[in-house]
């Protein structure tokens, strides 16, 4: 009898495709789904009854700060520990690599850490470094506008690139997608990258385009400017000629509030002539590093991290000027280097923006913050239990699709995404009745309720709330072989 590694027997299936559960037997041989259905024939290594339990497609983690996470914890429990099998990293202008840095470099960079992790000077370098030390996960890299920057005009970015800055950035990003990287991200919201024009970005676009790349973008504005910057983003996917995908997707400051049906009507409109996609993470508060210019009275703001006052971390930021005797901005300043959660969209908004058919799902967490925003520990959970299970704004099955198959079509990550016979073996198996973040702002690293075990290429990583030390985790680059 033809015998396989694994049989997860009875299981309730969310095949990841968005089609209604079902129950069903999954057979793994290898790294690869053997087969799906009623397998009674079949024995396998190791048998599983999942009787009251449910199986998807691991969750892919479509925005991602992951970079060096994948180097400083091979294993990341915080995404082992959601059911995620796969992280797009270099979001937001920023990757780890192409960059040599001996200095600590301009925020948002230093959000992956200080000089000390700045040493490789190609895509290639830091590539062959997860070939050596391969992680649990599997992973995808997007190149980062701002790292190019920095790389190109040091630390003269308050301007725009000149055309010889933008040839040495064109051939630093063609040799990155050459060497792994699967397209283009920017962070034009942040001060090292806000002075770049939307030509100079149409101009590294073009170069991923030809690489067959995509364009994965932190928009300029996500306040008052949100609809100019949906249109400079589709602008540029339309001249460029490739995917654009918009990041955490929002609407910034109450002034903004409810704008989330006019943006979700532009993205659906742009969607007619060109692609377009979107990400978004379940939660009404944003973070990032801290910028004091940007400080609003009516935006209550947390420090995640700080380096020279890091006993004001998960403090509230008026708490600690008013301990200080001095104004809010000055406060800011003396904690700089810094990080910040803004508690700055609407609840209406976030779900909006969840229900609608085009976004994915991503944590965009920061998992070197010393007190972190809870959606590095919490986002896959919270679609599932609170929004999907408690609220009922998407259905399950559909959630599952947003962390699966459409991320999988969207990234062009082949063979993975659904569950079928053919198909890589990234599996979470869950408790759908009782899946919940437990991650809160108050105790933001509380790995999440019910998620049973996670496999990666066949391998399990995560059983029994610890990870199991295996690393299966391989670097994708963008295929077409779609399902
Ligand atoms: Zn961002
Ligand atoms: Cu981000």
């Amino acid at each position: 009898m033809f015998r396989c590694d694994l049989i997860i027997r009875n299981a309730t299936l969310f095949d990841g495709t968005g089609a209604p559960r079902l129950q069903a037997d999954i057979a793994v041989r290898g790294e690869r789904i053997e087969a799906v259905g009623e397998l009674g024939d079949m024995a396998a290594a190791r048998e599983l009854d999942a009787t009251g339990l449910a199986v998807a497609p691991g969750f892919i983690d479509a925005h991602t700060h992951d970079d060096r996470l994948l180097l400083s914890e091979p294993c990341p429990r915080c995404k082992l520990s959601q059911g995620v099998t796969t992280v797009i990293a270099g979001n937001c202008g920023v990757s780890l690599a192409p960059l040599r840095r001996a200095r600590r470099p301009p925020p948002p960079l230093d959000l992956l850490g200080d000089e000390s992790w700045w040493r490789f000077a190609s895509v290639g370098e830091y590539a062959d470094t997860l070939d050596r030390e391969p992680p649990a996960v599997n992973a995808m890299l997007l190149v980062g506008h701002t790292t190019l920057r920095v790389g190109a005009m040091g630390d003269d970015l308050d301007r725009a690139a000149t055309d010889a800055e933008i040839a040495a950035m064109q051939a630093a990003l063609k040799a990155a997608l050459a060497e792994g990287g699967i397209g283009l991200s920017t962070g034009l919201y942040y001060p090292p990258a806000i002075k770049a024009p939307t030509e100079e970005v149409v101009a590294l676009a073009e170069v991923a385009a030809a690489a067959g790349g995509i364009y994965v973008t932190h928009m300029r504005d996500e306040g008052r400017g949100v609809q100019d910057s949906i249109a400079e983003t589709l602008r540029i996917g339309r001249e460029a000629g490739l995917p654009a995908i918009i990041s955490h997707h929002k609407c910034v400051g109450p002034e903004n509030f409810g704008r989330s049906r006019a943006t979700l009507a532009q993205i659906e409109a742009g969607a007619a002539g060109q692609h377009v996609g979107l990400d978004v993470y379940p939660y009404a508060a944003a973070s990032t590093v801290l910028l004091p210019k940007r400080l609003r009275p009516d935006i209550p703001v947390m420090v995640t991290w700080s380096v020279p006052h890091p006993e004001m971390t998960g403090r509230m930021i008026d708490a600690v000027a008013r301990e200080w005797g001095v104004p809010v901005t000055e406060a800011a300043e003396r904690l700089l280097p810094a990080g910040a959660i803004y508690f700055q969209m609407d609840e209406a908004d976030v779900q909006r923006i969840i229900a609608h058919p085009r976004s994915m799902i991503g944590s965009d967490g920061l998992p070197h913050d010393a007190h972190p925003h809870p959606r590095l520990w919490g986002t896959f959970p919270r679609v599932l239990g609170h929004y999907a299970r408690e609220l009922g704004i998407v259905a399950m099955e559909d959630a599952v699709r947003k962390m699966t198959s459409l991320p999988a079509a969207e990234f062009g990550i082949a063979d993975r995404g659904t569950v079928r016979p053919g198909a890589y073996a990234d599996l979470v198996l869950f408790d759908a009745a009782t899946v919940k973040d437990s991650a809160t702002f108050e105790r933001p690293t509380e790995p999440a309720a019910g998620i049973v075990e996670t496999w990666v290429n066949g391998r399990s990583v995560w059983r029994d709330g610890a990870a199991t030390g295996e690393r299966p985790g391989r670097l994708l680059r963008r295929g077409a072989g779609q399902d």
